[in-house]
């Protein structure tokens, strides 16, 4: 077993969309705009919950410039998706603030701005819960986000953690967060001849094809060339369904809805809140004898999601006596959704804080305390690790980062005004690979052309699929054009799971391997292969994941409180890096997104109206230049011939896992103050009567 040789992958391609990015050419499916479009604006519920007794739309109707007002007295009955989202306007009743009730098609954005403003919808309010009570009455559900149970033991926990010499317990909590890419969610359709043409801001053009022709039984094309940012946000929304309900309204005409960035906080979903019970036992030389993680977490009444916090719990550290389990309160909100590191990114900060006050009450250093719980087999399944890297990614992390420089005692470092401490916090993600892609190489003048309907969403899916085909076929990468993003080249996975370019690289390898068992290395004009997504011989005799060791150094101002974060250095474990621009740029991100985690982002809802108040950049901050200071991401040598041929463990996730717990970690070595709430603010030190 070995993975393939490697020419292209490991170099730094440079990212083949970038001209026309920086230039302002490429095309975004906002950009898609032909004569005759028109702008659709939605009219939003007012209230959490309700049922609507009226809809007035005669004085928008009369507005010059309205074409069009839908409501769910005349929208077209829709097919069954089973997500209860995408009902759009086929009932009258509101599970939650700002869901779409009725929308207006105009020629101009100001004019259906206007109309919108003037459809008066009568509703029967009925009360509602919309603020998160950890204490409330929770369920347990079915499964979680991820398809994983929600509870999972070994051993007798209760009795261990009665029985452990040393033992923390405390409780985190990790607020409700929005995911924010910088292109806000947009689909253009039209609807000619019953077949649908949409251009869409999605993670996944075949699944929102199935989607919308599940919906609307029709013939549906899907194009997304460029895609500013998902997150876990970009899948189908409310929004796209009410889009191309009005563009069947109008036949021929393109319908164009553009989110505003408000809209963006009301109806394309979110990171629910979460609190973590965390109780840790270990005998006096830092052995773990048991772990539990008990999370109570936030979804929505009317759609389930469930954020699988512990889910990483059960691989992270060995020991004999475990649990995790969630339960779920209902809120009468907008669904909550996969966010970048869903599960691993808030359950990271419960854990790995957890940890961190082990090692405290031990008097031993972290990362010792990590390694000598670092499990010979996956804890909870007994399967051997495919790899996995995590100490060597702590001690290699150790050594760039300073770490053994710093005396352990919290409170030491006092530089003009400032404390000064460091933590770590560690991570791991999945390395999966999803079935159903299928991948075309064509030969033609002179060029492989390479399709597959993948999405690149910014992490650069077009140069590293270009990388893979290039060593794949034996060739230069001058001489492979990839054609991605619609669903009018063979069907591609989505841009999610951190597993995309395992996916679809995947299959491409297959592809090019069966075009070279047919042609050899001189084709004719003309030859071509295809294959599906092969699937993975050892899935189910290893367990496969990412790993990761995020170390931060903190500042906390010594009068007023404020945390600033002057250094960041993640050292990953992600098998091969197959392109390492766009792999750091990636990782960096992630990393950036952590410390926004850690100090900035709290979607802040009023449960008086269900409505998420500061639903803007001004009210809700994310990290900015001036927060970012030194962010390193470097990685070590790992081959993993297990995974898929390029050996590549995905990076979109990881970069985010244990940052924020790092953090909180640092500032507690920095000054005493142990915070066990997102974010981390200058209230959390000024009320500690610490400073
Ligand atoms: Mo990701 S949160 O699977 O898009």
């Amino acid at each position: 077993m070995t993975t393939m040789d490697a020419r292209s992958m490991g170099t730094s391609v440079r990212r083949i969309e970038g001209p026309d990015k920086v230039t302002g050419t490429a095309t975004y499916a906002g950009d898609s705009v032909a004569d005759g479009t028109l702008v659709l604006h939605p009219v939003q519920a007012g209230v959490a919950r309700g049922e609507i007794t009226a809809i007035d739309t005669a004085a928008a109707q009369a507005l010059p410039g309205v074409v069009a007002v839908l409501t769910h007295r005349d929208a077209p009955t829709l097919g069954d998706t089973g997500d209860p989202e995408h009902r759009v306007l086929q009932g009258t009743t509101i599970h939650h603030r700002g869901q779409y009730v009725a929308a207006v098609l105009a020629e101009h954005a100001e004019v259906a701005a206007e109309a919108a403003r003037l459809v008066v919808v009568t509703v029967d309010e009925n009360p509602s819960t919309t603020g998160f009570d950890p204490d409330a009455q929770a369920y347990t559900p079915s499964a979680l986000a991820n398809g994983q149970p929600p509870d999972s033991g070994v051993g007798d926990p209760d009795a261990a953690l009665a029985a452990a010499p040393v033992v923390v317990r405390a409780s985190y909590a990790t607020p409700m967060e929005h995911h924010n890419p910088m292109e806000p969610h947009t689909t253009t359709a039209t609807w000619v001849d019953g077949r649908i043409e949409v251009f869409e801001a999605t993670q996944g053009v075949e699944s929102s094809r199935q989607t919308l022709a599940t919906l609307f039984d029709a013939e549906v094309v899907v194009h997304a060339s460029h895609v500013g940012g998902g997150f876990g946000s970009k899948g189908l929304h409310a929004g796209t369904v009410l889009a191309v309900l009005a563009a069947r309204t109008v036949p021929g005409r393109p319908v164009r809805f553009a989110l505003g960035r408000r809209q963006m906080f009301e109806t394309v979903g979110y990171r629910p809140a979460t609190v973590q019970h965390m109780a840790l036992g270990a005998s006096r030389d830092g052995r773990l004898e048991v772990v539990t993680h008990d999370v109570v977490g936030a979804t929505a009444r009317y759609k389930e999601f469930v954020e699988p916090a512990g889910g990483s719990t059960r691989s992270m550290y060995a020991a004999p006596h475990r649990r995790t389990s969630h339960r779920a309160v209902p809120l009468d909100l907008d669904g909550p959704t996969y966010m970048r590191g869903p599960g691993e990114a808030p359950g990271s900060f419960g854990l790995e804080c957890a940890m961190d006050e082990l090692a405290v009450a031990l008097d031993l250093d972290p990362i010792d305390l990590r390694v000598r719980n670092e499990p010979e087999v996956h804890p909870e399944n007994g399967l051997p690790f495919s790899s996995r890297g995590l100490v060597e990614c702590l001690h290699a992390g150790a050594e760039r980062f300073g770490w053994s420089s710093w005396d352990r005692t919290p409170r030491r470092r006092l530089v003009d005004g400032w404390w000064h401490g460091v933590g770590v916090g560690c991570g791991t993600f999945p390395t999966l690979r999803f079935p159903g892609s299928a991948a075309e190489i064509t030969f033609t003048g002179g060029r492989y052309v390479v399709a597959i309907g993948a999405a690149d969403i910014g992490q650069g899916a077009r140069t590293v699929l270009t990388q893979i085909a290039a060593d794949a076929l034996g060739v230069d990468v001058g001489s492979i054009t990839v054609e991605i993003g619609s669903t009018q080249v063979p069907v591609g996975s989505i841009a999610g799971g951190s597993a995309g370019t395992a996916s679809w690289g995947s299959t491409v390898v297959e592809a090019a391997d069966r075009f070279r068992d047919k042609y050899g290395e001189n084709p004719d004009d003309g030859d071509h292969a295809d294959a599906a997504t092969p699937d993975n011989p050892w899935a189910g005799e290893y367990a496969m994941a990412a790993y990761c060791a995020q170390f931060a150094e903190v500042a906390v101002h010594a009068d007023t409180g404020e945390i600033r974060v002057p250094r960041l250095l993640g050292m990953f474990g992600v098998g091969r890096i197959l392109n390492p621009t766009l792999g750091r740029s990636q990782l960096q991100g992630g990393m950036v997104w952590g410390l926004s985690m850690a100090l900035h982002e709290e979607s802040v809802v009023d449960p008086r109206f269900g409505e998420v108040i500061n639903h803007d950049f001004a009210g809700y901050h994310v990290a900015s230049n001036a927060d970012v200071r030194v962010v390193e991401a470097e990685w070590i040598d790992e081959d993993d011939p297990y995974i898929n041929p390029m050996g590549a463990k995905g990076i979109g996730e990881i970069g985010i896992v244990g940052v924020s717990a790092a953090i909180a970690n640092a500032a507690y070595h920095a000054t005493g103050v142990r915070v066990r709430s997102l974010p981390i603010t200058c209230d959390d030190f000024l009320t500690s009567g610490l400073l």
